[in-house]
């Protein structure tokens, strides 16, 4: 892999440095065993900072549930792949999801121990992918047919939101000069980068087995303001559930992970779907696979998982 360069990268009134890499033509998917140890974790994980804290634990609620549906949707569109190279990149997007599934419910249970009881907000989470979006007894194998890949296109459209996420986390140099907790940010980051790494993954799924354009579009206008509901509401149940005081977020403080460590300005997060519309877009052409393998080259879970593994 050639060397990174470095181009300035304008965030608000600071400038950043976000490497740029030669791309790869294709990265062999696969999950890795990483382990997290909480036990050290503080409940503000991102320092004297609640609301930046609780905006990022929304990740936790919604995740569990939310990629435990995508390994269920993509387990029941494997058999409907005609191309082997798909089916292969599916069969590692699916063991990769799992494990985000698995490791979010780690923090989830460690918020629970330490007197954030996550369930209220999480059942709500569970009904919505288990009931309203789960398997649906369907008089004809046509219906059952349509009813999957419309869940395949709603998938593709949060893949969207993930490798977006993905893409910022690994592009984050104010949080590591802010002392956020390293355990947190190294998961964080393993996860962005393997969402960035298979961020083209349901979307070629999509275009495999249908690919109608309107459809896309009409699950992306469903699934970008579902996700801004279901972040607000979460972080304003966080907020709300922490054993450190009740607070209730403010206006104002929607533009501190901005200011204050150069994440997304939640403008252009409300507006990331924008490019999705467009008839000719692909995944690949948002994010680096490159940086997200670098990424995972040196991060110490990700390493620890292969040297298990003898990798
Ligand atoms: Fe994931
Ligand atoms: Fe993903």
């Amino acid at each position: 892999m050639a060397a990174p360069m470095v181009n300035g990268h304008a965030f608000g009134s600071r400038v950043f440095e976000r490497p740029v890499f030669a791309e790869p033509d294709r990265v062999a998917l696969r999950p890795r065993d990483v382990r997290y140890d909480w036990a050290s974790l503080p409940m503000h994980w991102v320092p004297d900072d609640p609301f930046t804290t609780h905006v990022l634990n929304v990740l936790h609620l919604l995740l569990p549930e939310g990629e435990r549906w995508f390994v269920r949707v993509f387990s029941e569109a494997l058999p409907l792949i005609r191309d082997e190279r798909l089916a292969e990149d599916v069969r590692g997007f699916i063991g990769q999801e799992a494990m985000h599934a698995e490791v979010h419910q780690g923090v989830l249970e460690h918020l629970r121990a330490h007197g954030l009881d996550p369930e209220p907000f999480v059942a709500q989470v569970r009904w919505l992918f288990r009931q309203a979006l789960g398997s649906r007894e369907l008089p004809t194998e046509r219906l059952r047919q349509e009813w999957l890949i419309e869940r395949v296109a709603g998938v593709a459209a949060i893949e969207h939101f993930t490798a977006v996420l993905g893409d910022m986390i690994l592009n984050s140099p104010g949080f590591d000069a802010a002392d956020v907790d390293p355990v947190m940010l190294d998961m964080l980051r393993w996860h962005g980068a393997e969402e960035v790494e298979h961020r083209a993954v349901a979307f070629d799924l999509y275009q495999h087995l249908d690919g109608g354009y309107l459809r896309r579009v009409r699950q992306m206008l469903v699934v970008a303001p579902a996700m801004a509901a279901l972040w607000v509401q979460g972080t304003r149940f966080l907020m709300a559930a922490d054993p450190t005081g009740k607070r209730r977020p403010k206006l104002r403080d929607l533009g501190r992970p901005y200011r204050r460590y150069g994440l997304a300005h939640p403008f252009t997060l409300l507006t990331s779907f924008v490019p999705y519309l467009r008839p000719g877009y692909h995944p690949s052409q948002h994010g680096s696979t490159a940086q997200a393998v670098a990424y995972l080259a040196g991060s110490p879970s990700a390493r620890a998982a292969d040297e298990r593994v003898g990798r």
